[in-house]
């Protein structure tokens, strides 16, 4: 059976298209397999170097690669939402009663999308603890902490203007309470309020605002502070504990 296997293998790595998309054999000397890593679209994001621990499941926990997934699954639940949902105070809440009724798998799509953002906002201020528990956030990686302030910034901004969308008792109330925060701002308080809604109450004229922030600017916003992100992370050579020698590392343990 493994003989089986080993020659099943074989023939995938030496045929035309396998070589045709990578180029190269398995690769069994450094050149090699640093070719691999700088020739194929999807390894060159990777470095073509890394530290052992940086690989360790527990050093990251994959948060930030979660999170990225995360902003993936919302994208594409939020455009088949879109299919459904009209941003009128007449028909948005029941536009959503009909997804969650009559759409075949209307309901799924909703939760997805719904549980997708609260565990986007939670995998983010995780992610955020990490890198400050590791010390990430030091030079040279000081402008992607900045970048992540944005992106939590961009994330909770996300979260709060879906939540008026489904326009139920909940979110008009929710988010009377969370634009009525803005005015206790000293100097521009009232305006900030006015801004957002666009008139002195939740209306019509908010759930259009949030509707146009939510679908486009939040993610065209994500979209490129998260390219930006992961080229920076890329470009200061992977993660920060690539830094430490992977001999330091044994010799601390020991
Ligand atoms: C939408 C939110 C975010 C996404 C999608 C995201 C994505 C990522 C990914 C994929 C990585 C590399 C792998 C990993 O650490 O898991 C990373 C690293 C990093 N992130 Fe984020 N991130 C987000 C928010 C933040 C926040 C809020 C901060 C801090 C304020 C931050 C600061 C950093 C830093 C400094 C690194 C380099 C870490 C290292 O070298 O060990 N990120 N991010």
């Amino acid at each position: 059976m493994k003989n089986l296997l080993a020659n099943l293998w074989e023939k995938i790595v030496t045929s035309r298209p396998w070589k045709a998309t990578f180029r190269y054999g398995l690769p069994n000397n450094p050149l090699d397999r640093s070719l691999i890593m700088t020739e194929s679209l999807f390894f060159h994001l990777h470095p073509v170097k890394v530290n052992k621990k940086s690989i360790k499941p527990l050093y990251s926990m994959g948060l930030g690669i979660i999170t990225t997934v995360m902003f993936i699954i919302l994208s594409i639940t939020g455009i088949f939402l879109m299919f459904y949902y009209v941003p009128s105070t007449e028909l948005a809440y029941f536009d959503i009663v009909k997804l969650q009724t009559k759409v075949p798998f209307g309901q799924l799509l909703r939760n997805m999308h719904r549980w997708g953002a609260h565990a986007m906002v939670l995998t983010a201020i995780l992610h955020m603890v990490r890198v400050f528990y590791t010390g990430a956030y030091k030079p040279p990686r000081e402008i992607n902490w900045i970048i992540g302030v944005f992106l939590l910034l961009a994330t909770f901004i996300g979260s709060f203007t879906g939540y008026l969308l489904p326009w139920d008792q909940l979110a008009f109330w929710a988010i009377t309470v969370g634009t009525s925060v803005a005015t206790y701002e000293p100097l521009m308080g009232k305006t900030i309020q006015k801004i957002l809604l666009g008139g002195p109450e939740v209306g019509q004229a908010s759930l259009t605002r949030f509707y146009g922030l939510h679908v486009m600017v939040v993610p065209a916003v994500l979209f490129i502070l998260i390219a930006f992100h992961l080229w920076r992370v890329r470009k200061d050579g992977g993660l920060a504990a690539n830094e430490i020698p992977d001999e330091m590392e044994a010799e601390n343990d020991n």
